[in-house]
C-alpha cells in the first residue's frame, strides 16, 4: 500500500533523513520510533508532501506521490 524508497532530506549540512525505506501493507500497524532528531517528522512530512526530498520515492497504491500537493 504504502512504499518509500530510498528517502533522503538534507537541510543545508544536516542530512535529517538518510536513504530511509519501508513497505506497509494493507491492515498493517506501524510505529516510526528513534531518538529526538532522528528525522521521524521530517520523514513524515516528506511522505505527506509538506517537505520535497532530496532524493528518494514515495508510491502510495503503486502511484508516484512525490511532487504531489500535501491534500
Ligand atoms: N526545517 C528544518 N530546517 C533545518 N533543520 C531541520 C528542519 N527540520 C528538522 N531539522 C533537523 O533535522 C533533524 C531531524 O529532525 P526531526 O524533527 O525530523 O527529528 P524527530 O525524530 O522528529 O525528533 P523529535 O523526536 O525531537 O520530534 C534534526 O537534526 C533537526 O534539527
Ligand atoms: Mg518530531
Amino acid at each position: 500500500m504504502l512504499n518509500v524508497m530510498n528517502l533522503s532530506k538534507s537541510f543545508g549540512g544536516i542530512h535529517a533523513v538518510q536513504g530511509v525505506g519501508f513497505k506497509i501493507n494493507k491492515g498493517e500497524i506501524v510505529s516510526l520510533i528513534g531518538p529526538n532528531g532522528a528525522g521521524k517528522t521530517t520523514c513524515f512530512n516528506l511522505i505527506t508532501g509538506f517537505y520535497s526530498p532530496s532524493s528518494g520515492s514515495v508510491r502510495w497504491m503503486g502511484k508516484e506521490i512525490i511532487g504531489l500537493k500535501p491534500y
